[in-house]
């Protein structure tokens, strides 16, 4: 079976009481002939119409039982695309540059120094 995709463009066109898709969990669903049963009534899911209903599915705390209401409604999955915009942005391939701090000065660093000043005063000693 193919399944369709969509983006959001194509899913905000369904947005009324008697044409009403939702996005949830990156599935589309075509509610329009669950908006009399809902049991939450028709005014929540048309609230949540042409658009992601995930988190509001969610915190509802729906059960199993809506769940599988879901599965007879589906009408394909949310574009690839579309899935990428709503999360968060991924972090990128050298996003992650190791910034080491200006960290503490190295043993070549301070060896350096000692032998400058070791030399400085020979030099000194010497020529005064
Ligand atoms: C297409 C998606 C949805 C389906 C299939 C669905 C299905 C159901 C079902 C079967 C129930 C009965 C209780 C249960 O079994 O959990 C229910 C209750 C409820 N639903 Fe939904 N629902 C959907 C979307 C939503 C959305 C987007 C909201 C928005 C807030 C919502 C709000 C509620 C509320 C408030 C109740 C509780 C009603 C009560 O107990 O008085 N539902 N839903």
């Amino acid at each position: 079976m193919s399944e369709k995709t969509f983006t959001y463009a194509d899913i905000e066109s369904h947005k009324t009481r008697d044409d009403l898709w939702m996005v949830v969990h990156g599935k589309v669903y075509d509610v329009t002939k669950f908006v009399d049963e809902h049991p939450g009534g028709e005014e929540v899911l048309v609230d949540c119409g042409g658009e992601d209903a995930t988190d509001a599915f969610e915190d509802i705390g729906h059960s199993d039982e809506a769940r599988k209401v879901l599965d007879d409604l589906l009408v394909g999955d949310l574009d690839a695309s579309e899935k990428r915009k709503s999360t968060k942005a991924a972090p990128t391939a050298g996003s992650e540059i190791s910034s080491e701090p200006a960290s503490a000065p190295s043993f070549v660093t301070i060896l350096s120094i000692v032998l400058a000043l070791v030399a400085a005063y020979i030099a000194y000693t010497k020529y005064m």
